[in-house]
């Protein structure tokens, strides 16, 4: 008797270790994919924007209307850095990272389509 009884609470612990399993494998699962998507997603970004050879004059405006608030009206630098030759120090990548990731507060994380942030990215690379 009590050994049958102690088999179906065994049984019963081994369901619920396999629950607990299943539960956590889902959702690293859900983790990953998300992760990776993302990762996917900031790729193409970035591959999109760096196969196009934007404009320095709309990416002049762009800065105009952005950036000036904290990098000043020439990129001189304000509360923001000098942005002068910032294209000797960072890698497009880098500098794309910079803009569409908010990773530097106070610097906001811009959303950019490819175009303008190409165009953006010319506009860097004349201020050499
Ligand atoms: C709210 C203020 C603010 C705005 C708006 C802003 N920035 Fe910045 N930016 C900063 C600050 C502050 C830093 C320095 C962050 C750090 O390194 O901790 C920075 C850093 C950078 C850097 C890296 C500089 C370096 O020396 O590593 C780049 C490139 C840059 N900003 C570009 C831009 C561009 C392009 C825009 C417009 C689309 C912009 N920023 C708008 C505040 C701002």
């Amino acid at each position: 008797m009590s050994t049958s009884s102690s088999t179906a609470a065994e049984r019963e612990f081994k369901k619920e270790f396999l629950k607990i399993v299943f539960f956590v494998f889902a959702v690293l699962l859900i983790c990953f994919s998300i992760f990776f998507v993302n990762h996917q997603e900031n790729n193409e970004y970035i591959i999109e924007t760096l196969e196009l050879n934007g404009s320095a004059e709309e990416g002049d405006a762009l800065f105009k209307i952005n950036c000036v608030g904290c990098h000043g009206i020439t990129a001189r630098g304000l509360v923001g850095p000098d942005l002068h030759s910032i294209t000797q120090r960072l890698n497009d990548k880098e500098i794309i990272k910079q803009v569409t990731g908010g990773l530097t507060p106070p610097m906001p994380s811009f959303e950019i389509d490819p175009v303008n942030m190409s165009n953006l990215l010319k506009y860097l690379h004349s201020l050499e």
